[in-house]
């Protein structure tokens, strides 16, 4: 694997994520330990755009729990259809909430986020197994471009093996 991720700050959102995509496979290729794996792609995406939480909850025993993350500590077990991430979860679809106070029943783990981006991933049978969560302190931080490529980070991570 490689350690080391080389991100220009001076590249477009969209081109961040076309320099980060290789060096993320680069990153997982030969590991086969999931948790390892989902830790070092959350960190990389973490880093590489300086978001305010970036990590993972895992479907356990039908609810989510708190996985590999960065950022403040968080909530660690999320209901079905609750907050953001269990109701991307519930309806097994990409949220993308620029505002989360306008985001009804959202879960705040940290006062400081204000949009927020959660993706669900799938396992091989096309059930929901996990979401990814990406949090900014910025309004409306996450555009069509983010969901497009972090849809192609999704099929990355959906290829992980582990699940
Ligand atoms: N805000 C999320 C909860 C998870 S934290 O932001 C890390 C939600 O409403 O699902």
């Amino acid at each position: 694997m490689a350690e080391t991720i080389i991100i220009d700050h001076q590249l477009s959102g969209r081109e961040k994520y076309q320099a980060l995509l290789p060096q993320l496979k680069a990153l997982v290729q030969g590991e086969t330990d999931l948790v390892a794996n989902l830790g070092n792609i959350l960190s990389a995406l973490h880093y590489a755009f300086g978001f305010h939480w970036t990590g993972c909850y895992l479907v356990r025993d039908n609810e989510l729990v708190l996985g590999p993350f960065q950022g403040p500590v968080a909530c660690t077990r999320i209901g079905l259809g609750k907050g953001v991430c269990g109701t991307a979860w519930k309806e097994n679809q990409l949220l993308n909430v620029p505002e989360v106070d306008e985001f009804p029943g959202h879960i705040a783990c940290s006062a400081l986020s204000r949009s927020e981006l959660v993706l669900p991933v799938h396992g091989s049978d096309g059930a929901v197994v996990a979401v990814i969560d990406i949090d900014s302190e910025i309004p409306a931080r996450f555009s069509a471009d983010d969901e497009a490529m972090m849809l192609e980070v999704i099929r990355l991570i959906e290829a992980l093996p582990g699940w």
